[in-house]
């Protein structure tokens, strides 16, 4: 159950003192931090795009965390070097590239951001050194649906938010060709032969994302579709994956952001950043060349001292976990991984077998209490039912019964939204969460 607060604070007695602790009260401490916070491998636990535990990628982890290195050099981290260049070059493969570069980074959101720089930095080198005042104003695109990491990005590196322009999708939230289309090509036409040169309210476009799999709906952009208007204009796609790989076909874009950490529990952080250029771009867009790492007269090819690459100095090795839950799993393991999120997904939605199934594996629903049933026509409806999921939320919560989250979208007032990606899930746990909803809401 979760307590405010204040009432945590004194339980835990946080405060650090002058004096070390004997080991049997700091043992009570480390059963208290365990005891008082949510266990996301629950199979209850839907409140987040992660959940469960794949115990080969915890071993990952604990040998990762002893061992302590930095994936910057190969003198430091000879393993690991090694390993992550495998691990990249085979999600590329996934993708459909034979050829590219990538790193692994803190998340998704700065894979993005990654993707933005790069792209920014493609079109305009001199950016690097003499800051965004070398350069023109530059307009960035992504859909409604995804918009919190390229606004970040963008306020971060400069760009400034107000020039990432939010695409309009449909009534079904999946942003249709026919729609992106017209908006990119008002956008972008007349064609151009070279980098983007049409000013877009006084801004150059430079960088368009769609994503696989949005973050509250599930939805997907067409990716092919876009990537023709990409290439047509010679903008940069990004691709933010959330989905497996080759289910959206991002082969046709510059860069792609995919998140194993979502659905593929390796664990928080796991986020490739990679991209089909194999000029060394990543590098020439990042590298500072500080002379304690990357001395030049090393016995071994310094090609494997990849640490110029990120904006990071220290990086930890976030590919190990991936790796050993691969060799445990098999691609197909993994595979089936996901198809068992598409079938629960499926079971909870009352899907016949071969019958049109959810296009990914949000599950996004209101329950409306016996109080407001065929109350419909009421002017305060949406305002009543608005208020419904978070006092259901307040008391799974305090309660501790389970978690799932919810929130608003467009016009559309709270609604929860279900993501089973944890195959410690059973039927059982299934049929639980909408018992428990019933229960929580049903007086309400
Ligand atoms: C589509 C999408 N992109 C990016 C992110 C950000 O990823 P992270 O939490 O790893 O930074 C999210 C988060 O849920 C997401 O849904």
């Amino acid at each position: 159950m979760l307590r405010e607060p204040e009432e945590l604070q004194q339980i835990l007695d946080l405060d650090l003192k002058d004096c070390g602790e004997p080991q049997e009260k700091l043992l009570k401490r480390c059963r208290n931090v365990i005891r008082y916070s949510v266990k996301t491998c629950h199979p209850r636990f839907f409140n987040q795009l992660f959940s469960g535990l794949d115990h080969h990628a915890l071993a990952g982890r604990l040998i990762t965390e002893m061992l302590n290195t930095s994936q910057y050099t190969y003198e430091i981290a000879p393993v690991f070097v090694l390993m992550e260049e495998v691990v990249l070059k085979k999600l590329r493969e996934l993708i459909g590239w034979k050829k590219g570069d990538g790193i692994f980074c803190p998340g998704g959101s700065i894979s993005n951001m990654y993707a933005m720089n790069v792209a920014r930095f493609h079109c305009f080198p001199d950016c690097k050194q003499k800051g965004n005042w070398a350069i023109p104003k530059l307009a960035a695109f992504t859909s409604q649906e995804v918009c919190s990491p390229f606004k970040k990005g963008a306020a971060f590196l400069g760009i400034g938010t107000d020039n990432v322009y939010l695409v309009a999708v449909d009534e079904n939230h999946m942003a249709p060709v026919i729609v992106l289309l017209a908006h990119y090509e008002n956008i972008f036409s007349p064609p151009m032969p070279v980098l983007v040169v049409l000013p877009f309210q006084g801004a150059l476009p430079f960088f368009v994302n769609a994503t696989c799999g949005t973050t509250v709906l599930g939805a997907f952009d067409p990716v092919a579709k876009i990537a023709e208007v990409c290439a047509r204009h010679r903008v940069w796609l990004h691709v933010d994956v959330m989905a497996r790989l080759f289910f959206c076909f991002p082969h046709r874009a510059d860069s792609v952001a995919w998140n194993p950490h979502k659905m593929l529990m390796t664990g928080l952080q796991c986020s490739a950043f990679l991209l089909q250029d194999s000029s060394g771009l990543l590098q020439r867009c990042h590298c500072a060349k500080a002379t304690y790492l990357f001395q030049t007269d090393k016995f071994y090819d310094m090609a494997y001292d990849k640490g110029d690459q990120t904006i990071q100095c220290g990086r930890k090795v976030d590919c190990f976990k991936l790796w050993l839950m691969w060799k445990a799993n098999g691609t197909k393991g993994l595979e089936q991984r996901v198809d068992r999120a598409f079938s629960f997904t499926r079971c909870a939605l009352g899907c016949k077998s071969g019958a049109n199934g959810p296009e990914f594996i949000n599950l996004c629903f209101w329950y409306v209490p016996p109080s407001l049933r065929g109350q419909e026509g009421c002017t305060d409806y949406s305002l009543r039912l608005g208020k419904v999921a978070p006092v259901i939320k307040e008391q799974m919560m305090k309660k501790g019964s389970m978690m799932v989250g919810y929130q608003p979208h467009g016009d559309r007032v709270n609604f929860f939204r279900q993501v089973v990606t944890n195959p410690a899930v059973t039927r059982e746990d299934l049929n639980f969460f909408l018992d428990e909803i019933e229960r929580l809401g049903r007086d309400l």
